[in-house]
């Protein structure tokens, strides 16, 4: 085990200004938050990030347990909002195929700061570049705007260049750089 630095940004986005809709990818669906979807948010967390950057930073993103633990850990949070929270899924082409479970995002609000925190928006690899991640953060962003927020951020480790560049596109301004230590097994 190493300990290492990981630098991160907090970018934020003000939601005075009108957002833009989102736009729905052709044979994708999106599913508001509901208790009985909680297992299918965890899949798609560990599928998305298990091979990413931020496992080396979140040692829950290696296995699913550790994604079950932090989503019922959001889930309990006071501030858990199921309008900034979706889950995103595939409809295959032939009828009667099941959904498959491909994106996620979670949304927690400060009642106090008006403050939205969005947890992990997660695509898992082989629906990525579809605009899933994009219609994913539009939704939480509009679900924070409808319960009052005036403002919502995120944190994004530096390395991630492509969710920064998303990040930016939809509005976001990196406005803090901030460190976290992590205990990096050998080899990865
Ligand atoms: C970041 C992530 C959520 C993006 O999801 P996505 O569905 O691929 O995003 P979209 O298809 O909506 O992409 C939107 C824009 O971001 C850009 N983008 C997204 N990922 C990119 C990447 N890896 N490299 C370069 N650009 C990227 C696309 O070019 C696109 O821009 P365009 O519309 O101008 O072409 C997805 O790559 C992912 O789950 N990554 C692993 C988990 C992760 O790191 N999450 C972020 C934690 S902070």
């Amino acid at each position: 085990m190493a300990w290492t630095y990981f630098k991160r940004y907090r970018m934020e986005i003000e939601l005075a200004e009108e957002l833009p809709e989102p736009v729905f990818p052709p044979r994708y669906l999106f599913l508001p938050w509901s208790d009985a979807l909680l297992e299918q948010h965890v899949r798609v967390k560990y599928q998305s990030f298990r091979q990413e950057i931020d496992a080396n930073v979140f040692s829950c993103f290696t296995h699913e347990d550790g994604c079950r633990r932090l989503m019922l850990a959001i889930r309990r949070k006071p501030g858990f909002l199921p309008g900034a929270t979706w889950l995103a899924g595939y409809q295959p082409d032939s009828e009667g195929d099941k959904l498959e479970y491909c994106g996620t995002i979670q949304g927690i609000l400060d009642e106090e700061t008006r403050l939205g925190a969005i947890q992990n928006v997660g695509v898992t690899p082989g629906h990525r570049g579809r605009g899933v991640g994009s219609a994913l953060l539009l939704l939480a962003l509009k679900g924070f705007r409808q319960a009052g927020a005036l403002r919502a951020f995120l944190e994004v480790t530096a390395e991630n260049e492509g969710a920064i560049h998303l990040y930016q596109h939809l509005g976001f301004a990196i406005v803090r750089t901030v460190y976290k230590v992590a205990d990096v097994p050998a080899g990865r």
